[in-house]
């Protein structure tokens, strides 16, 4: 007699998108949820930064940040469409089939994080992956000192999750900076890149005891690396996720190897002392 096939691990489970919403241009946020309830169920031990294999027929199958809060309900994608998977993904309407395998990854380790003060610094679509964080550690604000949130985009119309940013604006416990590089005539906030806000009077950025998350454009994260080493913040105390090509997600192909690190199994959060032993040139 056959004895039960073992899970395959590179088999997707199969998934239902249940609404599509717009965000920026190019940008749109998945909601979905597994077609079987004990794969729901199974998915919920994710950890914020940890990452999935999203799978569309026939076109593929790619790597995308898991931008809720394991502290939420619901579970999206939040995808920029770049080319062909993605472009599928973008296809998809309510109702529609796709597949999905994981979570994945080493995610952001929020309990060691317990008690010490939270720098968000995102750019762009840099947004993604930290909005899990961020949610998180609001939902859990008695376990963490001051936070802090920077954030900032090209236009006013590529800022992200306007909806959760007016609530983090509004939330107590929170201090709040947007800014754009470029304004228009509506826009009332501040204007620059996002380091600019450090600067700003009565901005002060807590260095002891804190950890600064930085995602965001390469340039980006350069010029904060930058503003927040010059503060006098320790490498260790610096984490980003870094984004490589990946095609299994599991260690097993080496896709996305720097050096002697898989970025989807020792990755894809990585603090900027582990970066810069990589050799990793961002
Ligand atoms: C851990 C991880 C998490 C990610 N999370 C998200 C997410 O939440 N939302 C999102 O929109 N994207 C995310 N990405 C990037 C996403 O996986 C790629 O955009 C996707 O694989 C492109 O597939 P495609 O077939 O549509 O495009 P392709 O035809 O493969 O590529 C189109 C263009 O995009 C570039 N490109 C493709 N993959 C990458 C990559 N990994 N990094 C930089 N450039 C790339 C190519 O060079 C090419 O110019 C993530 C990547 C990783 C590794
Ligand atoms: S993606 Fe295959 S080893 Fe990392």
């Amino acid at each position: 007699m056959a004895s039960p096939t073992p899970d395959n691990i590179y088999q997707p489970k199969l998934a239902v998108v249940d609404r599509v919403v717009d965000d920026i241009a190019e940008v749109k946020t998945f909601y979905w949820h597994f077609e079987d309830p004990a794969d729901q169920q199974a998915f919920k031990r994710f950890r914020p930064g940890q990452f999935a294999q999203v799978s569309l027929f026939g076109a593929g199958e790619f790597p995308a940040s898991l931008p809720p809060s394991p502290t939420e309900d619901d579970f999206f994608f939040t995808v920029r469409k770049v080319g062909s998977v993605t472009g599928a993904l973008h296809a998809l309407q309510a109702g529609d089939p796709f597949a999905v395998r994981g979570p994945y990854g080493n995610g952001f380790p929020m309990a060691e994080y317990q008690g010490k003060n939270l720098v968000f610094v995102a750019g762009g679509i840099g947004l993604i992956p930290l909005r899990s964080c961020i949610v998180y550690a609001l939902k859990h604000r008695d376990q963490y000192r001051k936070i802090q949130i920077y954030y900032g985009s090209k236009t006013p119309q590529e800022l992200m999750y306007l909806t959760n940013l007016r609530q983090w604006e509004q939330s107590a416990g929170v201090e709040f900076n947007l800014t754009v590089d470029r304004g228009d005539p509506d826009w009332k906030g501040n204007v620059g890149v996002v380091g600019s806000l450090f600067k700003k009077p009565g901005v002060q950025v807590p260095v002891a005891d804190t950890i600064a998350f930085v995602c965001g454009p390469p340039i980006m994260f350069r010029f904060v690396i930058k503003d927040l080493t010059t503060m006098g913040f320790a490498d260790r105390n610096i984490v980003s996720t870094l984004e490589r090509y990946m095609k299994c997600g599991v260690g097993k192909c080496g896709h996305c190897c720097i050096g002697v690190a898989y970025v989807c199994m020792d990755g894809p959060v990585f603090t900027f002392e582990q970066i810069k032993k990589l050799g990793e040139d961002i």
